[in-house]
């Protein structure tokens, strides 16, 4: 009856999600797109250190394109949606389902990345919610409207929160490290022979956006980056 009454490639779809296969595509999917944004929302951080101008100009021209902005919003949102959901499905289908789903995982290496991404991504997750709060919906810390580069600044300046930024990033940089091995895997375009290299690459691709993002927090401790004083 249900069959009858959900289109044949809906139904494909959703069945192909059920399976531990479909759950994994969905999560290395999910983790591609949200990666592209992390580059690209590194790249315009950076903007910070060429002065409050063009990193407030940035902002304004985001905010110029409504309909781009808030179909990559909604992608993100869903993204993430999928990303959390996926992620407990599988934990709850436990050990003998992931088993199945890489191509030669050793289990030192398993067990150690499973650890990992087990407690970064929630707090990840939980400061993405702050971050939002604190520079999206300016709820929270010394943030006013329409000054993104003095909110990014005046927010540094204030130790725990720097601290609690570089904590964040840290546990990002230790997540992403894992998830960009695992797309790699999930895609299925390891093999032995070019493993170590892919796994070597997703370490310092981790490594070298952990390091740009926590520069900006170390660099407004520092006192390299300053506010405006335009408020
Ligand atoms: C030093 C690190 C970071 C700084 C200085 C920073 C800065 C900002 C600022 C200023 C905004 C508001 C943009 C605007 O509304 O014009 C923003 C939004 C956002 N940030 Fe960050 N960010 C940092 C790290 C991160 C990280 C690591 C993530 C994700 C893992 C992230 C996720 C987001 C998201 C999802 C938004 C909302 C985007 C939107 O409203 O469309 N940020 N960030």
């Amino acid at each position: 009856m249900s069959s009858l009454a959900v289109p044949a490639p809906i139904d494909r779809v959703f069945r192909f999600y059920q399976t531990t296969v479909g759950k994994k595509a969905i999560m290395a999917v999910t983790g591609v797109v949200l990666f592209a944004f992390i580059l690209g929302h590194l790249a315009g951080n950076l903007q910070v250190f060429e002065g409050q101008a063009k990193f407030d100009n940035y902002a304004i021209f985001l905010r110029s394109l409504p309909a781009a902005l808030w179909s990559a919003r909604i992608v993100l949102l869903v993204c993430v949606t999928l990303h959390i959901v996926t992620t407990v499905q599988l934990a709850l289908l436990g050990k003998s389902a992931r088993a199945v789903s890489y191509v030669k995982k050793d289990n030192a290496a398993a067990s150690y990345a499973s650890r990992t991404m087990y407690w970064s991504g929630p707090i990840v997750g939980a400061f993405i919610v702050y971050h939002l709060a604190q520079f999206t919906f300016l709820l929270t810390g010394p943030v006013m409207e329409g000054h993104p580069y003095d909110n990014v600044v005046l927010s540094f300046q204030q130790w725990p929160i720097s601290v609690f930024y570089i904590i964040a990033m840290v546990l990002l940089g230790m997540h992403l490290s894992h998830g960009v091995w695992s797309m790699f895997q999930s895609l299925g375009i390891t093999s032995p022979t070019r493993s170590p290299f892919i796994k070597s690459a997703a370490r310092l691709i981790a490594i070298v956006i952990t390091l740009g993002f926590l520069s900006i927090p170390i660099a407004v401790l520092a006192g390299f980056v300053t506010t405006s004083g335009a408020r």
